[in-house]
């Protein structure tokens, strides 16, 4: 949110006068009672144009808050009540923004504020510009140089808790964009006198009573110090302790602020270390020895101070005893020593102890300097904050307030002379006449102090360095001679006789009529001080220390370098410091802070009119009004004029159209403010009068109290109207929204019924239409259907061969027919012989064709069985054929077969027509004889054998007897019914012959014959082809034979075989006959 414009000023809520220009009538009393009337409001702050009043409050005010900081950042100075960080924005901005390097010049009484002042500068500074890690180190460094200052540089005195006994310049530089980059510190002239003694109620430095407060043991130990003020000469005892100080926690404050500057532990231990030798060198006492010579010679009373303080400081200890009882002088090339009485002693311990102590103090200024310098090379913005001792005056003065009261005398002038030409140079800036301004110009005294012939600087160096004796004394008696007609200067014993009778001015002593007052300065000590005398035999000692710090601090102790010319005096090396400060400060922009102090007691709420009078009187505070009224009281620019006043004229109210300046004039004019009273600038108007003004602040606030009646008017009519057509408004708007929410449920109403309507008769055609639609879709799909059947049958039909279904049956075919392809091929192979008794057959390859193997392996043999039986010859067939008819009859029912299948059927065993003895025989036969052999006749009666022949013809069968041949029976063969046989291995067999017949007489044959087998086959074949019948052939083991009348049974039973295989038969009863087969 863009930050309202709040448009304010000074002159708003003013309590008195912020701005003292502004202050009607002008006078002391009004002047204080101004600064009064603020300073009970808590208002410490007060303008005289720029330069800023402040009053020391001696309380925290609650106007230093970030805030605060916040609220002045980047506002115009008159804009705001008056504020120290008005001011310090006013420099930072211009030095940041137009290039113009800075000084902030802070001046006042001692306890007046002025330290404080230096540091709200530097933190509003510190917290408006640049950001950073970089820079907020920068800035760290820059305050904590602070603490580190005022622990060795500052002390309590009657008149501040907390003096700065130093004066100090500090350079803050910046870069282009207004970040700290680094500083620059300058320390004047230390008051070291405040090392060895102090006023009443004073004290040392701070430091000292810090170690011994905050140090631990085992630190102090080391320094060789015990945590006791009262061991101490040097520490002023009266008041040791402040009210509201805690030094041991001041202490750790400066040992981290030493720290952060950057301080190595090792520097920080050394400067404790110095400053430990400073207290115990007041320790360090002497005694007077007499000595032949009758002059006193000093001898140190105490050697184990001595001693310490050499160990801590690795000095010879006889180098420094020498060096405190001796004093070489060295004239034309000669070395004179001379002993040093007890005096002498303690004035050499003393400046020892004063030289360290400020040696030491400009080494840290010098070592602060170091870490905080700008590291860039780039040009830097300058902005130097002056913060020096202020004028004193005290009962007695000396040569420090000599030399303080002088620099403030050069501050006055600077301040007279920069204002003027500030003042002037606006005048002829804004073109408008200069008129001259009477004021008192200091420049007199600064004359008769720092003059380089007739000064009483130059003639105290002149004193000083003058050969034969040289007193106060004689240095007062110059003074009294040259400077006896300056108008500022005052002595009794001047030549001038103004001063004879005056009894409050003391002989010793001379007095300057300093522009802020007469100040009355002792002369004693004049001379030493300026001299600054440290004995070369001191300085040696002390360069000859070990301790490097110490070393460094002595540098002209150093043989090799001696110089013989003397060193500056601290008068001319202060002179010289002070105009340096002057050349600088004179190309900066000035901006002031002058302290005022409201009371003697330190106290808040207190306001002493006469003290305060008398401060406002020597810092020309009120010369500084009238000056800067000479010419015109006040002036502004003409756009923040023209806004403020706009309001008190017609024409320029509320807006002025044309440029700034010609509505001031309008504006002006209008009010009819006298011509004299003011004067047009380039860029601003000038007003002479104070009255003036505040006729225009008047007229401005009547005037805005008409405008805020106005605005309140018109305010009120306008929020009525408004809240009245407001109302108007709404209640057209709810009326609208009702109607049409009237309208809209009623429409609703009609709309839905008629949707009722509507549906109940789409309903009703839908579902008529639906109901078309299923039928139509039915036959459709019925049409469908059946085409799809039919499609299917026949494109099945079509397609079936090519079916996959069927693929398999072709596939399993094909294969078979493969395999049975291959099965036969190989079969081709493996045939066997063509014997058809070779029982060899290859081995079935698959399974399947078990069968197949089967039948084809009996075809084969069938065919090479028919190959076999188609190389026969008839007679070969013939008697296969015999062969094959006995197999028929015989094979697996006679047990005696076997043996004849190889026995081949030879039909005429016996060769009966070749014998002789036969003749008859064959004679009686006369036909072919199939079967002619011996065959054993069975006795019917005892069942032993008898050979006979037996023959068989193609009728007959005839039994002859085989020695005579002569034929004992002859049966045709149609009288032959039954042939019977056992089933065993005999030859035993019955020829059952027709009961009736002409042969059967004597009963049924029983033969045996070795050849029963061929001769039963040839009796069956011979049957068969003559009678046409088939014989029957009972084979049996139990069958009857007729014999004659009888039937006799013949049994074949299993005999043992005694007899070896010749069967046996025996007649065993008229009904059995049994024959045993073996
Ligand atoms: N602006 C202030 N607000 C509160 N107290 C202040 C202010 N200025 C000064 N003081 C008090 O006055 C004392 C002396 O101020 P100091 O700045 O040391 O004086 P100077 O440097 O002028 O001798 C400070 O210690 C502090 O207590
Ligand atoms: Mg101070």
């Amino acid at each position: 949110m863009a930050k309202m414009e709040v448009k304010t000023s000074l002159l708003d809520d003013m309590i008195g006068v912020g701005d003292m220009v502004l202050l009607e009538p002008l006078n002391e009393d009004s002047f204080i009672d101004n600064l009064k009337k603020r300073f009970d409001h808590s208002e410490v702050y007060t303008y005289i144009g720029s330069v800023v009043i402040s009053i020391n409050p001696y309380r925290p005010l609650p106007i230093y808050t970030p805030e605060k900081v916040e609220e002045y950042r980047n506002r115009n100075f008159y804009e705001l009540s008056p504020h120290i960080f008005a001011l310090s924005d006013e420099a930072y901005r211009s030095l940041r923004d137009q290039d113009k390097d800075q000084c902030i010049l802070i001046t006042g009484e001692s306890g007046a504020g002025k330290t404080e002042a230096s540091k709200l500068v530097m933190s509003y500074v510190a917290a408006v510009c640049g950001k950073g890690a970089e820079v907020n180190q920068v800035k760290e460094q820059l305050l904590q140089s602070n603490p580190v200052l005022e622990a060795f540089g500052n002390a309590k005195t009657v008149r501040n808790d907390n003096s700065s006994r130093f004066g100090k310049y500090m350079d803050i530089e910046f870069d282009f964009k207004g970040d700290p980059l680094g500083g620059v510190i300058s320390n004047y002239l230390l008051e070291k006198s405040r090392v060895v003694k102090q006023p009443r109620g004073e004290r040392n430095f701070h430091i000292f009573y810090q170690i011994l407060s905050g140090a631990s043991e085992d630190f102090l130990c080391k320094l060789k110090l015990e945590r006791d003020f009262s061991r101490y000469n040097y520490l002023g005892l009266d008041s040791a302790r402040v009210n509201g100080v805690d030094d041991a926690a001041n202490f750790r404050t400066v040992r981290n602020a030493m720290q952060i500057v950057g301080f190595m532990d090792h520097e920080t231990q050394s400067v404790f270390e110095v400053v430990a030798a400073v207290l115990k060198l007041g320790n360090i006492e002497f005694k007077p020895e007499s000595r032949v010579n009758g002059l006193d010679e000093s001898k140190i009373k105490d050697k184990n101070e001595l001693k310490e303080i050499c160990e801590l400081t690795g000095i010879d200890q006889s180098v420094l005893e020498r060096a405190f009882s001796f004093r070489t002088v060295e004239a034309k090339q000669e070395k004179v020593s001379t002993t040093l009485n007890v005096a002498q002693a303690y004035y050499a311990r003393d400046a020892l102890a004063k030289n360290l102590y400020s040696r030491l103090f400009s080494w840290l200024v010098t070592r602060i300097n170091e870490s905080i310098k700008a590291q860039t090379k780039v040009r830097k913005k300058v902005m130097g904050v002056l913060d020096i001792y202020g004028f004193e005056i005290f009962e007695d003065n000396s040569f420090e307030q000599f030399i303080i009261n002088y620099c403030n005398e050069k501050l006055q002038q600077i301040f007279i002379e920069l204002t003027l030409k500030e003042e002037q140079e606006e005048y002829i800036r804004e073109g408008i006449e200069w008129t001259h301004i009477e004021y008192f110009n200091n420049a007199i005294i600064c004359d008769l102090i720092e003059n380089n012939q007739t000064g009483i600087l130059a003639m105290l160096d002149e004193e000083c360095l003058r050969p034969g004796t040289v007193t106060d004394d004689t240095f007062l008696e110059k003074l009294n001679q040259v400077c006896a007609t300056h108008q500022h200067f005052e002595s009794r014993m001047s030549k001038c006789s103004r001063f004879l009778n005056d009894t409050s001015l003391p002989h010793s002593c001379f007095r300057i009529q300093h522009y802020a007052g007469k100040v009355m300065y002792q002369v004693e000590g004049f001379v030493d001080k300026n001299n600054d005398l440290l004995y070369r035999d001191l300085s040696q000692a002390m360069w000859k220390a070990s301790h490097s710090l110490i070393k460094a601090l002595f540098p002209e102790g150093n043989p090799a370098k001696i110089n013989l010319k003397r060193p500056p005096t601290a008068g001319s090396q202060f002179k010289a410091s002070v105009a340096t400060l002057m050349k600088n400060l004179q190309t900066k922009n000035p901006n002031y802070i002058r302290c005022i102090k409201p009371n003697d007691k330190k106290a808040a709420h207190i306001f002493n009119d006469a003290l305060v009078c008398h401060q406002i009187r020597y810092l020309g505070l009120l010369e500084n009004v009238r000056v800067r009224r000479a010419g015109y009281a006040f002036r502004q620019a003409y756009e923040p004029c023209l806004e403020r006043y706009k309001m008190l004229c017609k024409q320029t109210w509320p807006h002025w159209r044309g440029p700034a300046r010609a509505g001031v004039e309008v504006l002006f004019n209008e009010l009819e403010i006298p011509e004299e009273e003011f004067s047009f600038g380039r860029s601003k108007i000038f007003i002479r009068n104070p009255r003036t003004l505040f006729k225009l602040e008047d007229l401005r606030k009547q005037r805005l109290e008409d405008l805020a009646t106005l605005i309140e008017k018109i305010y009120r009519g306008w929020k009525c109207r408004t809240r009245f057509l407001l109302m108007k408004k709404s209640q057209i708007v709810i009326a609208a929204w009702y109607r049409r929410y009237a309208q809209q449920k009623k429409y609703q109403k009609i709309k839905s019924s008629a949707i009722i309507v509507q549906s109940y008769i789409r309903g009703w055609k839908a579902r008529k239409l639906l109901r078309e639609l299923k039928h139509q879709k039915r036959c459709n799909e019925a049409a469908t259907i059946i085409a799809a059947y039919w499609h299917g049958t026949q494109v099945r039909r079509e397609y079936r061969k090519f079916f996959r279904a069927n693929a398999g049956r072709k596939i399993y075919e094909f294969t078979l027919q493969r395999l049975m392809q291959k099965y036969f091929l190989e079969m081709k192979n493996k045939m066997p012989s063509l014997s058809p008794i070779d029982k060899n057959w290859p081995a079935r390859p698959y399974l399947f064709l078990d069968s197949t193997h089967k039948e084809l392996k009996r075809i084969f043999h069938l065919w090479r069985c028919k190959k076999y039986r188609d190389q026969f010859t008839d007679q070969q067939k013939l008697i296969y054929e015999e062969k094959l008819e006995a197999s028929e009859l015989f094979k697996d029912k006679k047990a005696l077969y076997p043996a004849s299948v190889g026995q081949p059927f030879q039909g005429a065993y016996l060769e009966i027509s070749k014998n002789p003895k036969y003749k008859k025989l064959k004679d009686a036969v006369d036909e072919k004889i199939i079967i002619a052999e011996v065959v054993n006749k069975i006795n019917r009666a005892n069942g032993k054998a008898t050979s006979r022949i037996f023959l068989l013809t193609k009728n007959n069968v005839l039994l002859a007897d085989q020695k005579s041949g002569n034929i004992k029976s002859e049966v045709p063969l149609g009288d032959v019914t039954k042939v019977s046989m056992s089933s065993q291995n005999d030859g035993f067999f019955a020829v059952h012959l027709k009961e009736g017949s002409g042969a059967a007489v004597k009963g049924d044959f029983l033969l045996s014959s070795d050849h029963l087998i061929e001769m039963a086959t040839k009796l069956y074949r011979t049957t068969l082809s003559q009678t046409k019948q088939k014989l029957n052939i009972e084979i049996s083991d139990e069958f009857l034979v007729q014999f004659r009348q009888d039937k006799v049974c013949v049994k074949f039973i299993q005999g043992s075989q005694k007899n070896g295989n010749i069967p046996t038969c025996k007649r065993k009863n008229n009904r059995l006959l049994e024959v045993a087969v073996p």
